[in-house]
């Protein structure tokens, strides 16, 4: 059995005054069905760390440098992250890779990065709309995963998780219909079994792209979607806390 899980990426939004609400409307519900965990900017990891210090919640980097350290301004290493107290890093949002020009092979450096310090990685893989409508989101996702997957053993690989975005989902308020969103996530799984069965049974696959309160349960009604990865909605403590409760409807 998968435990779902839901994470929260609030991308470069909030204030000290508004995370600090946010967290603790979201710590004050108490026990949620599912995993939880928030990916604040870092320059609030301190300030969340210690409220959800007693709290089953946990917290996520948006993004790592693979590098140990050095001359890299601006950068901020996988260890630094862990210290500051996240279990989880993101690797490969499409607006990283869009925005920011990273590259498979980086992500692929990235999600080792977290594994050596003993995070776990969420590898983000998704198709733009341009690619869904040429009909090759199954090769851009497979092509996106298997770069990551084969750079690693299957007992490393299978220490993460893995996100399916639809870059045309994300932000537009467009989420992929439950349907749509599990013929994906069908052939990731298919991916993974291939590579090692245990992998296609054990891994976590998260949705993300418009995902709010409305459309989680449906989401997560699919068999192959085991939680999701929330943008927008996770900035409303009401929202994320519905979705976070969904995964327990099924
Ligand atoms: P939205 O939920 O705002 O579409 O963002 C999804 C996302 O990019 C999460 O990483």
């Amino acid at each position: 059995m998968r435990k779902p899980i839901v994470a929260g990426n609030w991308k470069m939004n909030g204030s000290r005054e508004s995370v600090s609400e946010l967290v603790s409307e979201i710590i004050s519900v108490g026990t949620l069905p599912c995993d939880v965990f928030i990916c604040p900017p870092s320059v609030f990891f301190d300030l969340v760390g210690s409220q959800i210090a007693d709290s089953p919640m946990d917290m996520g980097a948006q993004n790592i440098d693979w590098r140990e350290s050095g001359a890299y301004t601006g950068e901020i290493s996988a260890a630094m992250v862990k210290q500051s107290g996240c279990r989880y890093a993101l690797v490969g949002h499409s607006e990283r890779r869009t925005l920011f020009h990273e590259t498979d092979v980086e992500v692929a450096k990235k999600f080792k990065a977290a594994l050596d310090v003993g995070m776990t990685p969420v590898l983000c893989l998704g198709e733009t709309l341009q690619q869904r409508q040429s009909g090759d989101t199954e090769e851009v996702v497979s092509s996106q995963l298997k770069t990551v997957m084969q750079t690693l053993s299957v007992a490393e690989f299978g220490q993460g998780i893995v996100a399916y975005e639809p870059i045309w989902a994300i932000g537009t308020g467009e989420t992929a219909t439950p349907a749509l969103a599990s013929e994906v996530h069908g052939v990731i799984r298919g991916l993974l079994q291939d590579q090692a069965p245990v992998l296609g049974d054990e891994m976590r696959i998260l949705y993300g792209g418009s995902v709010n309160a409305s459309n989680a349960a449906g989401l997560f009604a699919e068999a192959d979607i085991d939680g999701a990865l929330v943008g927008g909605a996770s900035l409303i403590s009401e929202d994320f806390v519905a979705i976070c409760r969904a995964t327990g409807t099924n």
